[in-house]
């Protein structure tokens, strides 16, 4: 599995934000139709799993919490994560924090589970959430998603890490179908600048992980 022995910078003035994506070559995450799910391999997904194992805070969208709050739920809650966690040196379950200003009881509902665990619906400002972040004592925050939160979190120069898996298919695009990394706002063409940490190849599968530069 790629990012072996995976070490995530620690800021001095706010958490360290980072979000795994997985993609075509053409790059899209997502394609509103049946069949196009999952993107990349089952190495992917454990990637994704090792990665937001060294997570204290999940953060997702809340179109992204209502496709996989109750699997994220249920994953973080499982033997086999605490295990990774355990041995990343983690303590505890992540909090799970979901963006919307708007929730509904579809959402209330999607959150509803068996473990005494209370996800967190943050309906304040993105401005806010460092300092909210910080009260919790947050270091590491893994945000799950998806590209409309990416956008917010680009714009408000937040997101310090991309672990980007590119998985060898291309869906093409019809009828607004597909969706891209980042959704609902045009950056400036050298707005993001980004340095390549590091690449592996896995299979068919390329494995890259670039840091933004503020
Ligand atoms: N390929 C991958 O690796 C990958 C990873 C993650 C997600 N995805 C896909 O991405 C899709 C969802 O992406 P999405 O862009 O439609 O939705 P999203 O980013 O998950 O959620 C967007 C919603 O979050 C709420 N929100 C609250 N504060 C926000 C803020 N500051 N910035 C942005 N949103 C805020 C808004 O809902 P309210 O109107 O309720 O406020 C907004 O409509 C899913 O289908 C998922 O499968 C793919």
């Amino acid at each position: 599995m790629p990012y072996k022995n995976l070490s995530l910078p620690k800021l001095a003035n706010r958490p360290f934000f980072y979000t795994s994506f997985a993609q075509t070559i053409d790059g899209k995450v997502y394609i509103n139709k049946k069949g196009y799910w999952p993107i990349a391999s089952k190495t992917d997904y454990e990637t994704f799993t090792y990665l937001r194992s060294y997570a204290d805070v999940i953060i997702d969208g809340k179109n992204t919490a209502i496709r996989f709050a109750k699997y994220t739920i249920d994953t973080i809650h499982s033997d086999e994560f605490k295990k990774l966690r355990e041995k990343n040196g983690k303590v505890g379950t992540p909090k799970y924090l979901v963006l919307t200003k708007h929730p509904d009881e579809t959402l209330t509902k999607i959150l509803e589970n068996p473990y005494e665990y209370n996800p967190t619906i943050f309906q304040k400002e993105i401005s806010e959430l460092v300092e909210y972040l910080k009260g919790k004592n947050a270091k590491a925050v893994f945000v799950d998603g998806g590209p409309h939160v990416i956008a917010s979190l680009l714009r408000a120069k937040l997101l310090d890490e991309f672990f980007i898996t590119i998985s060898p298919r291309i869906f093409g695009n019809t009828e607004n179908l597909a969706i891209t990394m980042v959704e609902g706002l045009l950056l400036e063409p050298d707005e993001v600048k980004l340095e390549l940490l590091s690449t592996e190849i896995v299979e068919n599968e390329l494995y890259l992980r670039y840091k933004v530069i503020y």
